[in-house]
């Protein structure tokens, strides 16, 4: 670690620290130094982040959600109290250190029930019950999901001021550490000032689909355009196709909302020989939500798929998903394969991944400049980043990025940043304010 990721470490002593900066500066890579040094002093760390995918980074990561046994829909805390199962309750008990990765896609809302369950479960009136929390993410990145109401980062919910996070800012990039250029396209993407010289490498990015190599993974900002590009590829595939649909059963009158509610998916075909995506946890295969496999087999009966993962063959069968009311009613069910095909992915599933090779697809209106930073930012070296896109629409966009104000305010506002380039004495000061 350097001096600035060694830092989080020594301010953990005493305070709840939240560990920003600009992707690939290591926040990841800290978290789990982090999780080593408080394991061997015998403490009890649970690392989580906010997406599947992202915690699929650590080898015992699990969502937030899973964690703290929360539900997608109800956030009503006495519910939540209710209903607590002793197995999240005896988690919540004994952790000493909870890691949450990806916050830029926290809710302020789940954080904040998150410091009431823990202190229930500790039953200590503190901040999250006396537990240490160390956040990790950056809110240049992907933002919280809001269905129907006006999106808030986590910075603006009132909790934040409350829980009174120290900020470690990670300035070093190691991602891209052997492409200078490339790095400073990012840093400009970022932070929406882009140079004449970050267009013009931009546009030397594109290229056309026709060149690039099948295996490369393709990454799309809408759902519609993956579906289509991963439909294209499955044609392609010298074998019948296999439809498959899962099972919905809706109960008391519940009507499914128009987001697919689903882990598993409404339907997916699937030939032997496809890549898809597990995209649910499977815990007794050792599988979780994100891992990439490859059909082998597929039973006449369509009951049983066989997929192979690294060295490993497994069977897979259908599996069943339930969506609960707060009164655990059973108010919808989904029976079928978590499978979905994996040649093109959406941005969201690809937020926190370090990847060789990315085909971006750049022909929607519906990007932002976070999309467009978190997509840009997983690949090592410029030269494995292609661009799908047209010089004039590239150039149009890259006009619209603007700075992201709210984001900006944050970072230049923040009192509770740890500036290195200071002396010890002052942060010793923020030390003792526990
Ligand atoms: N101190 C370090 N020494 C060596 N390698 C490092 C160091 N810090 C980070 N890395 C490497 O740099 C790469 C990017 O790090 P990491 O994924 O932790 O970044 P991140 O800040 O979490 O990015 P993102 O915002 O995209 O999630 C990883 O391959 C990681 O192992
Ligand atoms: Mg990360």
């Amino acid at each position: 670690m350097n001096t600035q990721q060694k830092r989080v470490g020594e301010l953990l002593v005493k305070r709840n620290v939240f560990l920003t900066g600009p992707a690939g500066t290591g926040k990841t890579y800290t978290v789990k130094e982090i999780e080593k040094e408080f394991k061997q002093n015998k403490k009890q760390v649970y690392i989580t982040a906010t997406t599947g995918i992202a915690s699929r980074n650590y080898e015992n990561g699990m969502t937030l959600h899973s964690f703290a046994g929360l539900p997608t829909t109800n956030t009503d805390i006495k519910i939540i109290l209710n209903k607590l199962s002793p197995i999240v309750l005896d988690r919540l008990k004994s952790v000493d250190l909870l890691i949450i990765d990806e916050v830029s896609m926290l809710k302020g809302e789940t954080l904040e029930i998150v410091h009431l369950l823990l202190q229930h479960a500790k039953s200590n009136q503190d901040l999250f019950g006396g537990v240490r929390v160390l956040l990790a993410g950056d809110f240049f990145q992907l933002p919280p999901i809001y269905k129907n109401e006006q999106m808030k980062l986590l910075f603006e919910h009132p909790f934040w001021k409350s829980a009174q996070f120290v900020t470690v800012q990670l300035t070093e990039n190691y991602r891209q550490q052997n492409d200078n250029e490339f790095q400073q396209c990012l840093t400009d993407i970022r932070e929406g000032d882009i140079s004449r010289k970050t267009l013009n490498y931009l546009e030397s990015r594109a290229q056309e689909e026709d060149t690039l190599k099948k295996n490369y993974l393709r990454v799309f900002f809408t759902n519609k355009e993956t579906e289509g590009y991963n439909f294209r590829r499955i044609q392609e595939i010298n074998h019948p196709p296999v439809y498959l649909t899962s099972q919905i059963k809706t109960f008391n009158k519940y009507e499914l909302p128009p987001d697919w509610p689903f882990q598993i998916p409404a339907y997916v075909t699937l030939k032997i020989g496809a890549r898809v995506m597990i995209s649910k946890n499977l815990p007794d295969k050792d599988l979780v939500n994100g891992h990439i496999v490859k059909i082998r087999e597929i039973s006449s009966d369509n009951k049983i798929i066989v997929v192979s993962f690294q060295k490993r063959i497994i069977e897979l069968s259908h599996v069943t998903e339930i969506i609960f009311d707060n009164k655990q009613q059973k108010l919808a069910e989904c029976v079928g394969f978590p499978l979905i095909l994996a040649y093109g992915l959406t941005v969201h599933r690809v937020q926190g991944l370090t990847l060789k090779h990315v085909v971006i697809y750049i022909n929607s209106l519906q990007f932002t400049p976070h999309l467009f930073y978190v997509a840009l930012s997983r690949v090592t070296e410029g030269k494995n980043l292609f661009l799908i896109t047209k010089k004039l629409f590239l150039k149009q966009f890259i006009n619209e990025i603007r700075i992201i104000k709210s984001v900006y305010h944050f970072y230049t506002n923040n009192e509770n940043l740890i500036d290195m380039n200071r002396d010890k004495k002052l942060d010793a000061d923020l030390l003792t304010i526990v």
